[in-house]
């Protein structure tokens, strides 16, 4: 696995796959990896010629500067993970070689990147799309893959590359878990051994209240009882508990079409994501 920093380094290799009719996929990541994107490592090896993972901390996307400035760094042992798999390149570029002086553009989508995490995170998906709009460009990627966890990101980026005509297919790659349920996120690490202990009702509560859902109990009375079951068990404040439409993540209130509930939930000062469709 190569590590290449400058797009221009980077385009000398993609040019020279696309001669040699190679496709290529990537997996964009801002670093700190865990199970949850080596099963995208995995699933791009499997499906493209050629794989890249990027790792870039988009100062972008962060609508709160503790935030940016706690996100882990750990370059090296990134590397290391990406080992065992069949992963060409790690493109690293850093801040200056994404947005370099003078840069001015911003992709903002309406739509789905309303409600949910953009409503308590403004700005947040315009810097997702932006980036995800340079970083397909800059690989000629065919395929990106997209974890499930964040739904939301994955419409997003689905709307950008068609949009754009970036000529990419956007996989989404199904949330990787603990045990215990929780979705694996670089935010966990941010949390303690009983905080993650305690997170785990997260998806518990999800399950259970897709389950009544599906059972055809009324949906604000579950989703009502879903927060104060993560009330009581100390985790707090709730910034949404919704249940949205899946293909346009419309808010509704039955299931006729399919439907996903999504929840976004702080626990000691971390704020954790998560989705589940009902059956
Ligand atoms: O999901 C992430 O890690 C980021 O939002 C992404 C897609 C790499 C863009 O910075």
């Amino acid at each position: 696995m190569k590590i290449v920093r400058r797009k221009s380094d980077l385009r000398a290799l993609t040019r020279g796959w696309r001669l040699a009719g190679e496709s290529i996929g990537v997996v964009p990541t801002m670093g700190a990896l865990h199970d949850g994107h080596l099963s995208l490592a995995a699933a791009a090896c499997k499906r493209a010629d050629r794989v890249i993972v990027t790792l870039f901390v988009n100062p972008k996307q962060f609508n709160n500067p503790e935030d940016l400035e706690k996100y882990p760094r750990t370059e090296d042992s990134d590397a290391r993970k990406l080992a065992p798999y069949d992963v060409d390149v790690l493109y690293i570029p850093d801040g200056a070689e994404m947005y370099p002086d003078g840069f001015a553009t911003t992709i903002s989508v309406s739509g789905v990147s309303e409600g949910l995490c953009g409503a308590t995170r403004p700005g947040h998906f315009d810097g997702v799309a932006t980036v995800v709009a340079k970083l397909l460009r800059q690989t000629e990627a065919d395929f990106a893959f997209f974890g499930e966890k964040d739904y939301q990101q994955v419409q997003v980026v689905r709307r950008v590359a068609e949009d754009l005509d970036l000529d990419c297919e956007i996989v989404p790659c199904p949330t990787v878990r603990e045990e215990s349920g929780l979705a694996l996120s670089s935010r966990n690490l941010r949390l303690d051994d009983a905080a993650r202990q305690k997170a785990s009702i997260i998806y518990a509560t999800l399950s259970a209240a897709a389950r009544a859902i599906a059972a055809g109990q009324e949906v604000e009375r579950v989703l009502d009882q879903a927060r104060a079951e993560l009330l009581d068990h100390g985790l707090g404040p709730i910034d949404y508990l919704e249940m949205r439409r899946e293909r346009d993540l419309a808010p509704v209130q039955d299931t006729s079409a399919p439907a996903r509930l999504f929840v976004a939930v702080w626990l000691d000062g971390v704020r954790l994501i998560d989705n589940l469709g009902i059956d």
